[in-house]
């Protein structure tokens, strides 16, 4: 990637990372993601925020190189994740006269992670300013978006907040401000299911955070820049907010012979005639990612299993173990499906799920279902429109 001006001596100097399909192992990423790091030189100092992936230490110093960047004084570690901070010892070995400059937290992370010797830090406290002469950074502490030792940084003379994971979208893109909402707006909501909405309430005070700020652009660390803040700080408000749940209800199916399949469909066909809207997902073939994007908004989450080996099919477990780990915001939770001759299906999978939602009367089924089964899955459906409608979530 080209050294980018964002403004008179800020430089987005990360790399974009086209061909990585999938994030922490877990988060399937269909547009790539991209390790934003910037350059900030000052009058006197000058300063890097956060790094990149190891694997791509490469490009950060081709960027450094070609920004003319002959000597670092500090590097500021916003977050010990190594898609950020993994190349920082690269970085300190290419610039000596570095020092990384974090909080007590992430120094003890960065310690642990990748063994940076006591001496290479300066610690800074919630609030504090470093000056570069001409320009200032200030440090806010921002904690669990995405790790307890997550922090932005203000640059108070061009308004300038970075922040990390916060506010980021894996979307990898040449253009460095979001442009194509519609893009972005997917990517970052695929970003803050999966790591941010376990942390809905906190996330709602970093929210006033950034809020009493002001701010010209937001830098966060995955995916592109905004220039208009309020675009991404809305969509965030919306995401967290109790009072934004949608009549919809997400159907997760797993079925080896298509008997739970059937049932899914009926149930899916059922609740739509009823006017509650409905997203069927494939647990063993979909894109977990958007399993867990459509679990943002959704008032209700039926869980579709044939019965194996005695239990849920792992694919079905697995998920329902993620949507409790992933705290959404739902308020129903059903399970729904074939077995052949029994098991514990439904005391797993409503063991695995610990939230306080309510849980409805699990509907299993003998083998293939007949008409009577099908009209038992209508019935789930009704239920789970009068639920809605008790719960203001449908008129
Ligand atoms: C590998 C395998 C293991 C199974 N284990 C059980 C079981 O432990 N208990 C049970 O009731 N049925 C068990 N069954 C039967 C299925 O639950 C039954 O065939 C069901 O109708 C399959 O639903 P499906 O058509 O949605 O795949 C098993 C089936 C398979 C293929
Ligand atoms: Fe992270
Ligand atoms: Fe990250």
């Amino acid at each position: 990637m080209p050294e980018i001006e964002i403004v008179k001596g800020v430089y987005s100097v990360g790399a974009i990372d086209w061909d990585r399909t999938i994030f922490d192992e877990l988060i399937p990423l269909p547009e790539g993601t991209s390790y934003n790091a910037y350059l900030i030189k000052g009058s006197e100092k000058t300063a890097l925020i956060d790094t990149v992936d190891p694997t791509k230490t490469g490009a950060l110093l081709a960027n450094l190189k070609k920004a003319g960047v002959e000597r670092i004084d500090y590097i500021v570690a916003s977050h010990a994740e190594q898609d950020h901070s993994g190349s920082i010892p690269v970085v300190l070995e290419a610039y000596p006269d570095a020092v990384v400059v974090t909080n007590a937290k992430c120094k003890g992370f960065l310690t642990d992670l990748l063994h940076i010797p006591e001496e290479k830090f300066v610690e800074v406290k919630d609030g504090e300013e470093l000056s570069l002469g001409d320009k200032t950074l200030r440090f806010l502490f921002t904690p669990w978006v995405h790790w307890p030792e997550t922090m932005s940084t203000y640059l108070v003379e061009d308004k300038i907040l970075f922040t990390c994971d916060f506010f980021g979208s894996h979307l990898a893109t040449s253009k460095l401000f979001a442009e194509d909402h519609h893009d972005v707006y997917t990517g970052a909501k695929r970003y803050y299911a999966e790591i941010m909405m376990p942390f809905r309430s906190i996330v709602k005070k970093n929210l006033s955070i950034v809020e009493e700020l002001d701010v010209n652009i937001i830098a966060p660390s995955h995916g592109p820049l905004y220039r208009n803040p309020e675009f991404i700080i809305n969509a965030y408000k919306d995401w967290v907010s109790d009072d934004t749940i949608e009549n919809m209800a997400v159907i997760g199916y797993v079925s080896m012979h298509g008997s739970t399949r059937i049932m899914a469909d009926r149930l899916a066909s059922s609740l739509i005639e009823k006017g509650v809207h409905v997203h069927l997902f494939n647990l063993v073939t979909g894109d977990i990612g958007e399993f867990a994007m459509s679990l943002v908004d959704a008032a209700t989450l039926i869980i579709a299993t044939p019965t194996v080996l005695s239990g849920p099919h792992p694919a079905a477990l697995g998920a329902t173990y993620l949507a409790n780990a992933l705290r959404p915001k739902m308020k129903f939770f059903g399970v729904i499906g074939s077995y052949g001759w029994g098991g514990r299906t439904a005391d797993i999978l409503n063991g695995t799920l610990t939230l306080k939602v309510e849980k409805l009367e699990p509907l299993l089924i003998k083998g293939l279902p007949n008409e009577d089964g099908l009209k038992m899955v209508d019935g789930l459906a009704e239920t789970i429109k009068q639920k809605h409608i008790e719960a203001r979530i449908m008129k």
